[in-house]
Order: C-alpha cells, then sequence, then structure tokens
C-alpha cells in the first residue's frame, strides 16, 4: 500500500436547524499521494462524519460546485491534493462573502443573479436572423482571441470570494459577472453594449474594482477577471465619447449552403473498421 500521512482537517460545521453560530470539529485521516480534498471529505463523510454538507458533481475541475475556504484561501476542493498543501493540519470551511446554507454548502444566488443581470448572450440588433438565421456569424481568430480566455468561467464563485470589493459591498457586481460583460461585449457578432449598461455602468459596477487582482489569482480555470475589469472600463469609456463599437454588420454573414459546404470539405474520410 502507498505511504500515507496522518493529517487533522478541521472542518467548520454549521448546521441552520441546530446551531446558532458555527463550530469547528477536527477529523484525522490517512492522505495517500494524490488525495484530493473532496476525496478526503467523502471518506471523513464515510467513517466519522455522516451528516457533513457540501455541494460538489463532476470530481475533475469543470462544474464549478466544490468551491471552499480551504487553509483560508478559494479552492476546488477536487482540484486541491492534500499533500500539496504542505501542512499537517488543513482548515476547510465554506466561501466566504456568502451565505451559508449548511456546513460547507454556500448560497451562489448572489453570482448567478449578478451573471444573468449582464445578459450573459449574443445581442444582435436583427432578432430577425438570431431567430431564423440565414447563415453563420463569421468571425476571424483574431476577433475570437479578444474574449478566447473569459469563456473558460465555469461560474464555480471563487473569484467572488476572494475579491476584498465584494466583502465590504455585496451589490458590487463582482468579478465574474463583470469579466462577462466585457466577454460579451467584445464579442464582434454582439451589440447588446447599451442593453447592457443599465447593470454595468452602475455605482456598483466596474469603478467600484480596487484591482486588488485577487479574482485573478483564486480563479482555477487562470481567467484573468482583473483585466476583463479593466477592458470593460476602457470600453465604457470609449462609448461614452462616441467611439464604442455600435454596429456590427449582418454582410459578415456566411450563407448556410457555403457553411455546408464547407463542413463536407472538411469532413473526416468514411470510416474503414466496421
Ligand atoms: S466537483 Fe466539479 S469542479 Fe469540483
Amino acid at each position: 500500500m502507498a505511504d500515507t500521512k496522518l493529517i487533522t482537517f478541521k472542518v467548520r460545521r454549521y448546521d441552520p436547524d441546530k446551531d446558532t453560530a458555527p463550530h469547528w470539529e477536527e477529523h484525522k485521516l490517512n492522505v495517500h499521494d494524490g488525495m484530493t480534498v473532496l476525496e478526503a471529505l467523502h471518506e471523513i463523510k464515510a467513517e466519522q462524519a455522516p451528516t457533513l454538507a457540501w455541494r460538489s458533481s463532476c470530481r475533475m475541475g469543470v462544474c464549478g460546485s466544490c468551491g471552499m475556504f480551504i487553509n483560508d484561501l478559494p479552492m476546488l476542493a477536487c482540484q486541491t491534493q492534500v499533500l500539496h498543501l504542505n501542512t499537517d493540519v488543513v482548515t476547510v470551511a465554506p466561501l466566504p462573502n456568502y451565505d451559508n446554507v449548511k456546513d460547507l454548502v454556500p448560497n451562489l444566488e448572489p453570482l448567478i443573479e449578478k451573471h444573468a443581470a449582464i445578459k450573459p448572450f449574443i445581442i444582435h440588433t436583427n432578432s430577425k436572423e438570431i431567430d431564423e438565421p440565414t447563415g453563420e456569424f463569421i468571425q476571424s481568430v483574431e476577433q475570437r482571441d479578444e474574449y478566447s480566455q473569459f469563456t473558460f468561467c465555469i461560474k464555480c464563485g471563487l473569484c467572488l470570494a476572494a475579491c476584498p470589493t465584494v466583502a465590504t459591498d455585496p451589490l458590487f457586481l463582482g468579478p465574474q459577472a463583470l469579466a462577462q460583460a466585457y466577454r460579451y461585449t467584445v464579442d464582434s457578432r454582439d451589440c447588446g453594449l447599451q442593453e447592457r449598461l443599465e447593470a454595468i455602468d452602475a455605482f456598483h459596477g466596474p469603478y467600484q474594482c480596487h484591482m486588488a487582482g485577487a479574482c485573478s489569482q483564486a480563479c482555477p480555470k487562470g481567467v484573468d477577471p482583473a483585466f476583463g475589469i479593466q477592458l470593460l472600463k476602457r470600453t465604457l469609456v470609449l462609448d461614452s465619447i462616441g467611439f464604442g463599437k455600435k454596429e456590427k454588420h449582418l454582410s459578415k454573414v456566411m450563407p448556410l449552403a457555403d457553411v455546408v459546404k464547407q463542413i463536407e470539405e472538411f469532413a473526416p474520410p468514411p470510416r474503414t473498421v466496421k
């Protein structure tokens, strides 16, 4: 059997039906190389704390549901190996800057509401083309590069947990929503800046960002929301003095017949193995 190391887990517990305040529980566990905090929690739950609650799903850093405050930093439990923390004591608490539903479960509703507020979808002036498309909007590699990194956001909410502005202003839209506002606004197919202004060009919008950069350090997918917020500020300033990109043209639509032709041209050869 692989070598193991005895680790003490200090887990913050809170059951709103029983507890008037959160408290800490200690659990000792033999941890082997490669074991993640999420796997450790599963073992603790199976052997020592059957009512321990948290949220997780994919176990592979994709769904974004297992965000926790591990040794005082927001991290994904499924992506954090216990022995990589280089400590004999691991503290696990719910993400800060969110209400605590139970034990390690944060209430992520504000994250989702702020994300929805910035209209996270392509808004085009020609709704007919959106509803009944006659072709495909062409986008160059350079145009896609303008927003590409922001598409990696998995909405785990770690950036809001790390943000010092959210800590003092819960209404601040926050790094996740603001970076996504930039992602859609800069998209060559989008004409929605004016529709988003009500949400993003407000008191609790990008100008409240202190540029601490904690959001970008916390992001488990390498997104740089702090940079996105600064780019969004530039977009708003340019728009306010009449240099915004207001119209993007439908002439860039590629007819469906050409799309089909392109797909056929790049189609893989037929299977030879039955
Ligand atoms: S369980 Fe899906 S990101 Fe961790």
